[in-house]
């Protein structure tokens, strides 16, 4: 029996690095990797291969950026082709990018079981791209891998089947436990001339904090206090580089004091940056999870979170996008007033095995017991 996993998007690939590896190593089922080329440059994709240990995709369709009609729509056409000569048993998504929903809509059609990781999640808030390809996903998938509790009960009140919802953990937690130490043993603070503890993090990428220009020059102007305290590396997403220049802010930015703008990382150098990092800034659903396992303090820059676990056991504090608020809650933090937190249940580096074991039950191979 044949499994095929679809990735798209950097987000996507340190959650089926663990997937494909268990599946693997059990050698009681086919698998094939296609990459859809959501994300094209090296720095947004193939690194991660290699920092992940990850094969390069059997398949790569190449499809670039484009509106959300015209991504979704191009991945869809290619996908039919690639499952009608494939004939996978069982299609494997993970996430919430455009990649996810466009590959279980083709499945879906051609009746091929879809079995969707991370399911469940909801920020309750259908202005987001995301909200709406996690909805839909979840939707049409015989096979609901969720993360954490919160994500059953919102699948259950949605009025999904239960017999469908299996909560298996985060998965990209095994990527992250799998590699801390390999992290933790490369030069990257010393190359940026960094001290453990002595820095914060931040990301910013989503549309609807860097696309407006009011929002994002808030949060630059708050990032700039921060960085008044301490140094704020700061890993620019492709999307935000383009706002940056199109503001025209390049200039004002590369000259505040303590604030170091760089190109996007690779898993294991944005590893060793984040978990010996003070604090992080961020509006990465990923982050927001790594930070609560990694036990460093998280202030999410959104308005909601479809994480909420983060929140209510983890180190997260979902601080919304106004400056003073911002400021005001990174100082506190910095004073020495940060939340402690907890890791959550089943966010143990074993989610892979347990995804795996799934789909052997699924598909009625190998001798899983239940
Ligand atoms: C996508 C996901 C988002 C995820 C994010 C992680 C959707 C709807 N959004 O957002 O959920 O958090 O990935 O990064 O699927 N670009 C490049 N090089 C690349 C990729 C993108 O230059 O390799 C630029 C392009 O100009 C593109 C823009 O970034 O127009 C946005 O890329 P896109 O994939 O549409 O969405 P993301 O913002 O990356």
């Amino acid at each position: 029996k044949k499994v095929l996993h679809i990735v798209g998007a950097r987000p996507n690939f340190m959650k089926v690095a663990p997937i494909h590896r268990a599946i693997s190593e059990r050698g009681s089922l086919t698998q094939t990797l296609v990459h859809t080329g959501q994300h094209y440059d090296v720095k947004m994709s193939d690194v991660f291969f290699t920092d992940l240990g990850m094969p390069a995709p059997d398949i790569h369709l190449g499809i670039g950026s484009g509106s959300h009609a015209e991504q979704t729509a191009k991945v869809m056409i290619e996908l039919e082709k690639v499952f009608t000569s494939e004939k996978p048993d069982l299609v494997s998504v993970v996430g919430d990018v455009n990649s996810t929903l466009a590959a279980a809509l083709v499945a879906a059609k051609m009746g091929i079981p879809i079995s969707h990781v991370e399911a469940g999640l909801r920020s309750f808030d259908r202005t987001m791209p995301e909200e709406i390809n996690r909805v839909l996903t979840d939707r049409i998938s015989d096979l609901l891998l969720t993360p954490s509790a919160d994500a059953d009960a919102n699948l259950i009140r949605e009025g999904l089947e239960p017999a469908r919802i299996r909560l298996v953990g985060n998965v990209m937690i095994d990527s992250l436990l799998a590699a801390r130490e390999k992290a933790l043993r490369l030069p990257t603070l010393s190359e940026l001339g960094l001290e453990p503890r002595g820095y914060a993090v931040c990301t910013l990428h989503r549309a609807s904090n860097v696309d407006d220009a009011k929002v994002f020059s808030g949060l630059l102007s708050a990032l700039s206090h921060v960085a008044s305290r301490l140094p704020v590396v700061f890993p620019v997403h492709p999307r935000t580089r383009k706002r940056i220049s199109e503001l025209g802010l390049a200039a004002t930015l590369e000259r505040t004091p303590g604030l170091r703008l760089v190109d996007p990382m690779g898993y294991l150098e944005f590893l060793a940056l984040t978990s010996q990092a003070r604090l992080a800034f961020t509006d990465s659903g990923g982050l927001q999870e790594e930070t609560t396992v990694l036990g460093i303090p998280c202030l999410t820059v959104r308005e909601n979170t479809e994480r909420p676990i983060t929140v209510d056991i983890g180190t997260n504090v979902v601080v919304g996008t106004d400056p003073v608020r911002i400021q005001q809650t990174a100082d506190r933090i910095l004073d020495g007033y940060g939340k402690k937190g907890r890791i959550p249940d089943r966010w143990d580096g074993r989610s892979g095995e347990r995804i795996a074991q799934e789909y052997e039950q699924f598909l009625g191979v190998g001798k899983t017991p239940r």
